[in-house]
């Protein structure tokens, strides 16, 4: 029986300890109304253990399924993570709150962070208001589960992603000062609420315009003088609030054909943070790939020349990696789920291998755990109508070809030291 067949035939009793209190933190903190206020858990669960004001054991002291994820990552002195939701509780969203994912979750993972709860449009109802409620259920049933956080972001800076009185705001007689401080304002908040819970984040997200590699403008950095002078000033406040944090700029420029200017971009970008001394600790690599075709192993083989270039200049400039939002949209392949499944898989081993052949990739998170909930089939369907597969676990919660793919490219990893 293989590794998937294992992992998916398991019964009740198999149920880790880490799994347990899932299930016992998801009923109680998804009682928690959208304001996070908890309302009374349900009658007859046991008391979910209070969060402590950091997570007291790492995933790797909490009891984990040899067969999961992040007991092999564990071994290489890696972690596996995933993006997470919030929702009310026990629905159909790809949330802790959601038993079945939770379980995905807590089994798999030894990282999470949130898929929309932290953004600016997520927490920012105005620029004089914070509305943490659902961040806060969140990072709480991941303390209760022994599963650390990294935080997706504090700046996405681009128009259509701040909240839509960002654009229009009235940044008064001086407008520089006035930006300067409601962008030092929003990430000293999110930095202070959470303190050390949070060791990671993605400062800045997706800034470069991929046509051209230029930065975007936004109303904020308009007023602040700027595209560089607003994402130094994020990265240097974020240093400041939360001095043990680890700095990323994130970004989607990936191997596949097309990328050429979009890399370009986040090099000379990269390369500006450290000519004038702005805290940046790593490049966070999305890595949404797409395959190009059925021989997917020949097509990764074409790609990467180019690729380590681009990655060996990053590390090159002492910058870390971390693979931020790992899945694949399954392009260019036919509709049969056997073929279609094998050639993703095929693509993913072939990545990962290139990525972790760099000993600075020390997290993988993947952009969902399950098909059923991936922003991909949303984004950009299918022409053939049939539904996306970008995930290790099916929409039936069914592991994947893709699962034991990134479970061999790990273990077949150098270990971390
Ligand atoms: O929560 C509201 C809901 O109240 C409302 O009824 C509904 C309809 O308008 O919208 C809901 O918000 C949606 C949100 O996802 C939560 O589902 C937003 O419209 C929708 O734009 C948002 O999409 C997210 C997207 O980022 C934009 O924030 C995707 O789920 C998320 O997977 C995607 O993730 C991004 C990363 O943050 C950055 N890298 C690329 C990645 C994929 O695009």
């Amino acid at each position: 029986m293989t590794d998937d067949a294992q992992h998916t035939g398991r019964t009740i009793m198999e149920i880790s300890r880490r799994e347990g209190l899932a299930m016992l933190a998801g009923l109680a903190a998804s009682a928690c109304g959208s304001d996070g206020s908890a309302n009374a858990a349900p009658i007859g669960a046991a008391p979910v253990p209070a969060p402590s004001p950091t997570p007291t054991a790492s995933p790797t002291s909490a009891v984990l399924d040899p067969a999961s994820l992040q007991s092999v990552a564990a071994a290489k002195g890696m972690r596996i993570g995933s993006c997470f939701a919030w929702s009310e509780r026990n629905a159909d969203r790809g949330s802790f709150a959601n038993p079945d994912y939770a379980r995905l979750l807590t089994r798999d993972c030894g990282i999470l962070v949130p898929e929309n709860e932290l953004k600016w449009q997520a927490i920012r109802p105005s620029a004089t208001r914070f509305d943490f409620g659902k961040f806060d259920a969140m990072i709480d049933w991941a303390d209760a589960n022994a599963l650390p956080v990294r935080a997706h972001n504090l700046l996405w800076h681009q128009p259509k992603w701040m909240p839509a009185w960002a654009e229009s705001y009235d940044f008064g007689a001086n407008p520089q000062r006035e930006a300067e401080r409601l962008l030092a304002e929003h990430i000293e908040t999110v930095c202070k609420r959470y303190g050390s819970r949070i060791r990671s984040y993605d400062v800045v997200n997706e800034a470069v315009n991929p046509a051209d590699g230029a930065l975007y403008q936004t109303a904020l950095s308009r007023a602040l003088g700027g595209a560089e002078p607003t994402l130094d000033l994020a990265f240097r406040t974020a240093r400041a609030a939360a001095p043990g944090a680890q700095l990323v700029y994130n970004d989607y420029m990936s191997w596949e054909p097309g990328n050429a200017n979009h890399r370009a971009g986040v090099l000379k970008l990269l390369g500006g943070f450290k000519k004038r001394g702005v805290p940046v600790d790593a490049l966070g690599v999305q890595s949404h790939l797409v395959t190009q075709g059925i021989d997917a192993r020949a097509t990764a083989t074409a790609l990467t020349g180019e690729w380590r270039r681009f990655l060996d200049a990053v590390t090159a400039m002492g910058y870390g990696l971390v693979i931020t939002e790992l899945d694949v949209r399954d392009n260019r392949l036919p509709a049969d789920v056997a073929v279609r499944d094998r050639a993703v898989a095929d693509f993913t081993q072939a990545y990962l291998d290139v990525m972790f052949s760099y000993p600075a990739v020390r997290d993988v998170l993947l952009w969902g755990m399950s098909d059923r909930y991936s922003w991909i089939e949303g984004f950009e369907p299918r022409s053939d109508g049939v539904r996306r597969r970008p995930c290790p676990y099916d929409d039936a919660f069914v592991a994947k070809p893709m699962r034991a793919a990134i479970a061999a490219a790990v273990a077949a990893a150098p270990a971390r030291s």
